[in-house]
């Protein structure tokens, strides 16, 4: 990511100084861009001290390491290196008080430092991530026309990605997906609850997928068909899309099997949306949809205790509906999907609204939904309309009470109970 992001920002004209700690893996990039068109705007350097010094004041430096104690050792190193004014990012996953305690920390010597939260991969960070940045409005405005630059773009109107960049071509026009958050650890904060929101989103991608292929016998070539139907409807994201994709895969080696099929049913977790949900209990939001996607993936993990309850937990024999209900349990699935990934976001944005008030950071929740339309893990067609409802009413206690979303619950929760 950290290399993508460099040449992102190499693309649009600024000159990047790097710095890794085995000098190897920086002379490994440097070849890389050798072959591209913005190569020239990136100067390596051996050490540390010669980064710093090649920088022009106030100095800008992003840290993109893992979060915990490797971005704590990062900061140590560079600390006394730095002068008042001069501004770190740190890029990475961070828990939000982390953020705020090393913030206070590097106050002592007038730095500062701002907790972006990133989100795109590998391929976002290259052309054009979603970034919440929080900390001083102050460092906030050195680092602007920066983040304004490398960030994903959207349609101001329709909140569609505005598409074309390439390497050495950047997207032209269209809305920024980067705005300050607000003061401290609110960056970070914004970027743990998107990862909680984007828990919830693949949990429910799953057990749509589930009802289609154990109650309904769908193959996932047909289940991949299904998505990249509805992702021209309402449910539009970025999750289903790459969902529609892999299931569409067969096995390289064997091209009779479905790829899904093979990939451990066993999934690890970072634990952003251990985090969330935290938060959620520390601030009495009932966002219980995070928490269990959270279990879910707990659950998913104990794979050998699963297989060992399978042998004697056998549950019922699953009759196939016909072609008539087939079809009929196919669009409840959908109605399902889409009430509860509305869900999904409406508990999301009720706990930055919580957070946002206990903590004093005044968060613009329209705003915040702007930044997340283009770039990052959960954008979707939804959040044009969730930017709009907050728009219209700042104050709105939940989502689902935004007349658009209401009249689409009113839509869908007949199908949504039939899943149940
Ligand atoms: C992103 C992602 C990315 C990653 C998280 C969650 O926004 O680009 O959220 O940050 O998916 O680290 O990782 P886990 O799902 O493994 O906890």
């Amino acid at each position: 990511m950290g290399q993508n992001l460099v040449l992102n920002m190499a693309d649009h004209g600024f000159r990047v100084a790097v710095f890794n700690r085995s000098h190897a893996r920086t002379r490994q990039f440097m070849r890389r861009c050798a072959r591209e068109p913005c190569g020239g705007n990136v100067a390596a350097c051996e050490r540390l001290e010669d980064l710093v010094a090649s920088l022009e004041r106030p100095r800008k430096i992003v840290l993109l390491v893992p979060a915990g104690a490797a971005t704590d050792a990062v900061i140590e190193r560079v600390r006394p290196l730095l002068q008042a004014a001069d501004i770190l990012i740190d890029g990475g996953n961070a828990l939000w008080t982390d953020t705020v305690r090393r913030q206070r920390a590097l106050s002592t010597q007038a730095v500062e430092l701002i907790g972006c939260g990133i989100s795109g991969g590998e391929l976002g960070a290259r052309f054009g991530p979603s970034l919440m940045p929080g900390g001083s409005r102050h460092a906030w405005a050195h680092l602007e026309p920066i983040w304004t630059a490398i960030a994903a773009k959207v349609d101001r109107d329709t909140g569609k990605p505005v598409d074309g960049a390439l390497p050495g071509r950047p997207a032209r026009g269209g809305e920024p997906c980067t705005a300050y958050v607000g003061t401290g650890g609110a960056g970070h904060y914004v970027k743990m609850v998107h990862n909680g929101i984007e828990y919830i989103d693949m949990q429910l991608i799953c057990e749509a997928y589930q009802l289609m292929r154990t109650v309904l016998g769908l193959a996932p070539d047909q289940i991949s068909r299904v998505f990249a139907n509805w992702n021209r409807g309402n449910l539009d994201s970025f999750l289903l899309q790459i969902t529609a994709d892999i299931l569409s895969q067969t096995d390289p080696a064997d091209s009779r099997r479905f790829l899904v099929d093979r990939i451990l049913d066993s999934a690890g977790q970072k634990g952003t949306g251990e985090w969330t949900s935290r938060s959620a209990l520390d601030l009495g939001v009932p966002a219980n949809a995070i928490a269990e996607a959270v279990f879910a993936r707990c659950l998913s993990a104990h794979k050998d205790e699963r297989v060992a309850a399978s042998k004697s937990l056998k549950g019922p024999r699953v009759r196939r509906p016909g072609a008539k209900r087939r079809r009929e349990l196919l669009g409840a699935v959908r109605d399902a999907l889409y009430c509860a990934k509305l869900c999904a976001y409406a508990q999301g944005f009720s706990l930055l609204r919580a957070a946002g008030s206990e903590y004093g950071w005044n968060l613009d929740l329209a705003g915040l939904a702007k930044i997340f339309r283009g770039g990052c893990i959960i954008r979707a067609g939804l959040l044009q309309r969730i930017a709009l409802a907050y728009r219209h009413d700042r104050d709105l206690a939940n989502l689902m009470l935004a007349p658009y979303f209401s009249r689409q619950l009113a839509r869908g929760h007949t199908g949504w109970r039939k899943v149940v």
